[in-house]
């Protein structure tokens, strides 16, 4: 038995459970409040017999023990895996030693930057050579409640002052380099300090800890504006954003995001007592921004610069928005408004536009009432397509209108929302004058064909025998050919099909080796090996049994292990349907009898399964004909 195993059989999920919500016995099973979203009839399950939970509500997710302590505590897999093991009192094997090096590398950096945060927060405080820095701010309206809130700081106009003092304090260089606080010398002959003579903004990870720094130049004309800590095991600017330690209450308080470019902007808010403001820090929002922020709330609103630059940094924006949220789409289509957990899709992006030539800090600053007027006039994102594509167009030229329909339709198609789409269509028609009906058909012309992959030239006649289950199956092929990742992904959208996600694997082991599997593909191409060694050690013997495969399976070229990858990835999906199709029949028959009114919803919820179900059980037989026709002639 894997300690996974042993953890599950130790740990009871509705004792679990009942620890974090007040659960209610209903019939077989337990329900509760969701508490991952907030509702007012219960979509909560709990499956004493399966040991598993679902949410049937706006989350639309569910999983085991693992899941829920990783989606409640906030943890990754390897982390709830500890605190699961602790309770139930099963011991790990320690984490493998090149984890422990990093951790304590990270560890280092995290005390050398409170350090120096410390340290030019006191010469901001209190030096002579301070001054400066404290002008300044005063000139910018910054008070001493922000300047200690953010723990703002100044760094002496001198090469060596910080790592003097840090290393005075037994800190070591190479840590101070590794932090992207000093710099090397081209010649080898030392190092220097990175920030100098700079207003310094420590910049904080969500939890509160100082991972990077900004440091404004002091001097109006001087070049960069700003410079920034560069890439470090602490610090990736890409997955950051400023003032998300302080937003984030505010932001779920709210249910709101404000994102903005600057720094300045962000204090400037804060001090100001708007408090769901978080700073991309100059570059396009990036899909990690994203995510981090979808844990708070699923509404953003975008305030970037009103110039031409700052389109197109808030297109980019859109894009990656876009992207990001359409990939969260639950696989199972389901006719939207009428079910709860739909409104997983309904995240809101809506565009703040600012006064020509200025930024949120000007805004505030001169009037905060403004500012909060800015953000009830935010566009939704469409309606902001509309104004920025057309408004170079002369829309009373045929020539005008062409381009404005062309430059729309792309748009408009990327909507997933038939009554939005709907309601689009209608606003373009007015726009240029032209029939519905013709927009309906730009529409349908260019959606993706239902149509089957072509089958191989060669395949077996028979399918490969799954002495694995069909998720060992699916984990074993794609550990040893990672670059169908993507094939499959295409093959499965090709079909209609959402990809597969880490939610859809029945057992925690499988689910875990996924997930690590798809971020790292999602980010550069798959080495097996670092893929391991980032693994939770308690995994490695699944993942090396996997990596081997199944004791006899036939040889394969890319195409026909690509045609069977598909057929397995629908069979997950399949399974994981028909087990909550299982658990949505219990809970109707209890229904049924007590006086839930949900009774109605579940067989609604149930019938859109059904019907994803018949859709997987049609493809997969398409599937099996071609290839039995490609078999046999
Ligand atoms: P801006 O140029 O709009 O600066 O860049 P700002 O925030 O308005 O700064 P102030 O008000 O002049 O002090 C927006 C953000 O882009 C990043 C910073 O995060 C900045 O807050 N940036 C800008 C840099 O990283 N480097 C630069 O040289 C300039
Ligand atoms: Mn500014």
């Amino acid at each position: 038995m894997s300690v996974v195993d042993e953890i599950k059989a130790r740990v009871d999920i509705v004792e679990l459970i009942s620890g974090y919500v007040p659960l209610r016995k209903s019939g077989r099973n337990f329900t509760a409040l969701c508490p991952f979203h907030t509702e007012k009839t219960p979509s909560f399950v709990v499956f004493p017999e399966t040991q598993t939970w679902h949410c049937f509500g706006a989350c639309a997710t569910g999983g085991d023990i693992f899941t829920f302590i990783q989606k409640r505590e906030n943890l990754d897999f390897p982390e709830a895996l500890r605190l699961l093991a602790q309770r139930a009192g099963v011991t790990l094997e320690p984490p493998s030693e090149k984890r422990t090096a990093e951790e304590q590398l990270k560890q280092r950096l995290l005390e050398i930057n409170a350090a120096a945060a410390q340290y030019f927060h006191n010469l901001l405080l209190s030096a002579d050579q301070g001054e400066i820095a404290r002008n300044y701010l005063a000139h910018r309206g910054i008070n001493q409640q922000t300047i200690e809130r953010f723990q703002l700081g100044y760094a002496l106009d001198n090469w060596q002052a910080l790592s003097d003092h840090l290393r005075m304090r037994g800190y070591r260089q190479e840590d101070l380099l590794a932090a992207g606080l000093i710099i090397e010398r081209e010649d080898g002959s030392g190092t220097y300090d990175r920030f100098r003579g700079r207003l310094t903004i420590p910049i904080r990870d969500i939890h509160g800890q100082v991972i990077g720094f900004g440091g404004r130049t002091l001097d109006p004309e001087g070049v960069p504006k700003y410079i920034n800590s560069p890439q470090t095991p602490l610090f990736d600017k890409s997955s950051v954003l400023f003032g998300l330690d302080m937003a984030k209450g505010a932001i779920r308080a709210q249910g709101l995001a404000v994102i903005v470019e600057g720094y300045m902007d962000v204090l400037q808010a804060h001090q100001a007592g708007i408090g769901n403001v978080v700073a991309s820090m100059g570059t396009a929002l990036t899909e990690e921004q994203l995510r981090l922020l979808k844990r708070l709330t699923k509404n953003f609103a975008l305030a970037l610069d009103a110039d031409a630059a700052g389109d197109q940094a808030t297109l980019r924006g859109l894009a990656v928005a876009r992207e990001t949220l359409d990939r969260e789409i639950v696989p199972v289509p389901t006719p939207r408004g009428l079910i709860r957990y739909e409104s997983r899709l309904d995240a809101n992006i809506s565009i703040i536009t600012l006064p020509p030539g200025k930024d949120p800090d000007d805004v505030i600053r001169e009037s905060p009432e403004q500012w909060t007027q800015l953000v009830s006039q935010a566009l939704p994102v469409v309606d902001y397509y509309f104004q920025v594509v057309t408004a170079d167009l002369d829309l009373t030229t045929a020539k005008g209108k062409a381009e404005a329909r062309h430059r729309l339709m792309e748009i408009i198609r990327e909507i997933g929302d038939r009554v939005e789409q709907t309601h689009y269509i209608q606003k373009l028609a007015r726009l240029i004058r032209v029939n519905e009906e013709v927009l309906w058909r730009d529409l349908a012309g260019r959606q993706p064909r239902r149509q089957p992959a072509t089958p191989p030239e060669e395949a077996p006649a028979t399918p490969a025998p799954l002495s694995f289950g069909a998720e060992e199956h699916c984990l074993s092929v794609l550990l040893r050919r990672p670059y169908l990742i993507n094939r499959l992904k295409q093959m499965l959208l090709d079909m209609q099909e959402e990809p597969l996600r880490g939610d859809e694997f029945a057992h925690s082991e499988n689910r875990a080796i996924f997930e690590a599997l798809m971020a790292r593909a999602s980010t550069d191409q798959v080495d097996i090996k670092t893929l391991r060694d980032e693994l939770d050690p308690a995994l490695f013997p699944r993942f090396d049994a996997l990596l081997q495969g199944p004791a006899s399976e036939p040889v394969l070229d890319d195409d026909q292990a690509t045609f069977d990858l598909v057929a397995v990835a629908l069979r997950i999906r399949q399974q994981r349907l028909r087990s909550l199709i299982q658990e949505l029949r219990f809970l109707s028959e209890e229904t049924m009898s007590g006086e839930d009114v949900r009774a109605e919803e579940y067989g609604e919820i149930m019938r859109t399964y059904t019907l994803a179900l018949r859709r997987i059980h049609q493809a997969l037989a398409t599937r099996s004909t071609l290839r039995r026709q490609v078999g046999t002639t």
